[in-house]
């Protein structure tokens, strides 16, 4: 493996090499923290947002989606009292004019007070909201400042009565999102991990206050849980509770979900005990009720809320970091793979001629294609060499390379080499399909 240090350089590599992911506008020269997902990153990026989707909306009875807009009514941010506390504290280098957040300039849990950098000293901090603003109109004098999202929950509190009102939820019940939020960071840093549009996946767990202890227990394993079914390494994830003075204003009690990165532990997803924080004050400030009434008790509260807030981006980052490996060959060559989850993985398979100036190769390689890719992410590879073909594939991490070969055109097998061991097996090509779907589950 690279030493930790080289990791994160050596995943921007491959992400560019192979069109996992992009630096956006790299033509003018780059903008710091945006990002683009290129050909393959895009699907697996696909692949990783279903996965969540499927687990905690499609399979769950007590779980609903939305999908919200960016921009939303000026007063919701102010209602979610982000216009007032949503600040970052920010230094200047006063050699470098580097910019950081003087809340993460820590050593070992001690406040450094010189630029990490170049060692130079530091102006005195700054306030500065991090939220980005816009405005909507047309008409100068008439345009109204709002902001684009700085988290993507505050759609689910503004659609609670809605929800309730049109679907049949009862409480307990959940409400999740995938989204984009934006926040003007002041030093975007290591790639997608901090940047300045991202995605986030969401759950708002509604309850009675009575049972907000159980239920905050219940996610806070399920969301370990899940991640932890995604990585290689399972000592890479821990629970880290918020002490008191780093709390977010709007949290009586937080879990983060961290993950062990080259750089040190750092946060994946906040489990956040939000009780009732966010509808009363959206109550307060739209003079709506949106207080719940029980059914059979008929009893009206305020639903106490558990949210689950992970970054989309973020997982994908730290996925990469848990997926990427190096290996010695015999012949003294390095393979790089991607030992990543075949369900995220962007192809399941990628389906091999041997040789393409073949006809007959080629035509029982494009019939195999053509049937697995009515039901599967299948990629087809007639260039070069083998060797070639499959450093691109272990690269992306396609789990598997079917080769089409000339004992194929006489008893119908092809063989499936395996990404992780590159041992091989020959199955029937009409096999091929159910051992797959069998593979995925
Ligand atoms: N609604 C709660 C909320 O937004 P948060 O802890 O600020 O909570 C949730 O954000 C998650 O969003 C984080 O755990 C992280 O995974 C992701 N996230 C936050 N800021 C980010 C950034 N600048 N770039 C990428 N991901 C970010």
């Amino acid at each position: 493996m690279p030493k930790q240090i080289d990791l994160v350089k050596k995943i921007v590599s491959l992400c560019k090499r192979r069109g996992i992911i992009f630096q956006n506008s790299e033509i003018y020269g780059g903008i710091g923290g945006f990002y683009d997902y290129g050909p393959i990153g895009s699907i697996m990026k696909y692949n990783l947002k279903n996965l969540w989707w499927n687990d905690n909306v499609i399979k769950r009875k007590d779980i609903v989606g939305i999908d919200g807009t960016i921009i939303t009514h000026p007063q919701v941010w102010h209602a979610s009292g982000h216009v007032k506390n949503f600040y970052d504290e920010l230094a200047e280098c006063k050699s470098c004019h580097k910019r950081f957040r003087t809340d993460l300039l820590k050593s070992d849990n001690k406040q450094i007070s010189k630029c990490p950098e170049c060692n130079g000293q530091l102006t005195k901090k700054r306030k500065y909201n991090t939220l980005f603003e816009t405005h909507v109109g047309v008409i100068e004098g008439e345009k109204t400042l709002t902001y684009l999202r700085g988290e993507a929950c505050q759609n689910i509190y503004l659609n609670f009565k809605n929800i309730v009102d049109s679907s049949r939820v009862k409480i307990p019940f959940g409400i999740a999102q995938i989204g984009k939020a934006f926040r003007n960071e002041v030093n975007p840093k290591n790639f997608i991990f901090r940047s300045r549009e991202f995605e986030q996946w969401d759950i708002q767990y509604f309850v009675h206050p009575t049972e907000m202890d159980k239920w905050y227990e219940y996610w806070k394993e399920k969301r370990m849980n899940w991640y932890k079914s995604l990585l290689n390494n399972k000592d890479n994830i821990h629970f880290r509770q918020h002490t008191k003075d780093e709390l977010a204003f709007y949290v009586k009690k937080a879990f983060d979900i961290e993950y062990n990165t080259p750089w040190g532990w750092a946060e994946w997803e906040g489990i956040h005990w939000r009780a009732d924080y966010d509808l009363t004050q959206h109550s307060k400030f739209s003079k709506k009720d949106l207080s719940y009434t029980d059914p059979v008790t008929k009893e009206k509260y305020i639903p106490w809320i558990t949210e689950t807030s992970g970054g989309v981006d973020r997982t994908f980052f730290y996925l990469l970091l848990d997926a990427y490996q190096e290996e010695k060959l015999e012949n003294g060559n390095t393979r790089t793979y991607l030992k990543i989850d075949p369900r995220i993985a962007a192809y399941k398979i990628c389906v091999i001629p041997l040789a393409s100036n073949k006809p007959k190769l080629i035509k029982k390689a494009e019939k195999i294609y053509k049937e697995l890719s009515q039901q599967y992410s299948i990629d087809w590879d007639d260039s070069s060499n083998i060797g070639k073909k499959y450093r691109r594939q272990d690269e992306i991490g396609t789990p598997w390379c079917l080769v089409v070969d000339y004992q194929s055109l006489e008893d119908d097998t092809v063989t499936i080499r395996d990404r992780n061991t590159m041992s091989q097996i020959r199955l029937k090509s009409n096999e091929v399909s159910s051992w797959l779907s069998q593979k995925l589950n």
